[in-house]
């Protein structure tokens, strides 16, 4: 089955074709960092106008390079939700108006479902079941994966999601927007042995996680070298790397929890925090000893895209699901 499918959850229009037997045939993205940048975070009524002016010409940008034509394409997925729902309409209202006209089905699909659902996309794919570490900027969770749909949520931040502490760690830091992968940059040059941040809830039992407190101190530790304006470059870097440390750490500490727990010996991680150099690089030796293999997406798809919300929706669609008549869009929306 060839599923068009279509991701417009936030700041990313993503598109892509993904055909059932033989994977996935092209993809488009256009992220709108560039629009949201000046004001430090992403502003719903620029993304859903943005997501307007780019979907359609993206879908124009996949068929031509699949060498498809619309009529080609028997199915058709769009993110339902967790996002904006202002840009989530324009996927749906997009999504479900191709479908119609064609007389295909349509599907919406849970955001964090093809986060989930993307290490699926490399050449060597994990087998279910297994452990997922969703870490994205709205969610950190550690899910058990039966099956396509079959999930059964272990444990969740209480507060912030990893992410989202990176956002605002960078904003502290006077780091551009997303701060993410600037944090991710001054922790390159960062000493790990100047400062000694906590993980947070490692000694409670249980597989929750806590992210506020981490950011407090964080923002403690800065105000004690004088406060943004007095400190250095090296002191930037210094404080990047024990605030990127103590998240990994703790992310480690609780995924290797999740799989004594479960008795899984998979991993699999994704969202876009996944794409983090240092967590892809600790996860895979901290789980060795317990005999787990770890899999994460290749970088471009840790991130919102389309070929994720195109393969969940080619499962779904695949075996029979498809939308009614209402259009169902959840902005807040539980996995
Ligand atoms: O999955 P995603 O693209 O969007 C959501 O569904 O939230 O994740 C975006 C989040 C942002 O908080 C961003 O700062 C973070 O992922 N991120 C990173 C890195 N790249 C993206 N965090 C740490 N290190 C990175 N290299
Ligand atoms: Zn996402």
């Amino acid at each position: 089955m060839r599923v068009l499918g279509i991701e417009t959850s936030c700041d990313e229009t993503g598109v892509a074709i993904y055909d059932t037997e033989a994977g996935l045939l092209a993809e488009a993205l256009y992220s709108q960092i560039d629009i949201h940048a000046v004001y430090g975070g992403v502003v719903p009524e620029l993304a859903s106008r943005d997501h307007v002016r780019k979907t359609l010409p993206l879908i124009h940008d996949v068929l031509s390079r699949a060498g498809l034509e619309i009529h080609d394409i028997e199915g058709i997925a769009y993110t339902s939700g967790p996002g904006l729902i202002g840009a989530l309409m324009v996927g749906a209202l997009v999504g479900r108006s191709l479908a119609e006209t064609l007389g295909i089905p349509a599907l919406g699909v849970h955001h964090m479902e093809g986060h989930l659902l993307a290490p699926m996309l490399s050449d060597e794919p994990p087998t279910m079941p297994f452990v997922a570490l969703l870490v994205s900027g709205g969610h950190t969770q550690l899910i058990e994966v039966q099956g396509i749909g079959d999930y059964t949520l272990l444990g969740e931040s209480v507060d912030d999601a990893a992410g989202e502490a990176f956002d605002k760690v960078a904003k502290m830091l006077y780091l551009p927007y997303p701060g993410g992968p600037h944090v991710a940059k001054k922790a390159e040059s960062g000493n790990p042995d100047r400062f000694d941040f906590p993980r947070p809830m490692v000694n409670k039992p249980g597989l929750n996680f806590s992210f506020s407190g981490l950011k407090t101190y964080t923002l403690t530790t800065l105000q004690s070298l004088g406060g943004i304006h007095e400190i250095s470059e090296q002191d930037v870097c210094d404080i990047a790397r024990a605030f990127e440390d103590a998240v990994v750490d703790t992310l480690i500490i609780k995924c290797r929890r999740a799989l004594e727990q479960t008795g899984l010996k998979t991993l699999v991680m994704a969202g876009g925090v996944s794409a983090n150099q240092r967590l892809r690089a600790s996860l895979g030796p901290a789980l060795a000893p317990l005999g787990a293999s770890v899999y994460y997406p290749a970088p471009a798809y840790c991130t919102d895209n389309g070929a994720m919300i195109a393969y969940a929706g080619a499962q779904r669609l695949l075996a029979g699901e498809q939308d009614g008549p209402l259009m169902d869009l959840r902005p807040r929306w539980p996995l």
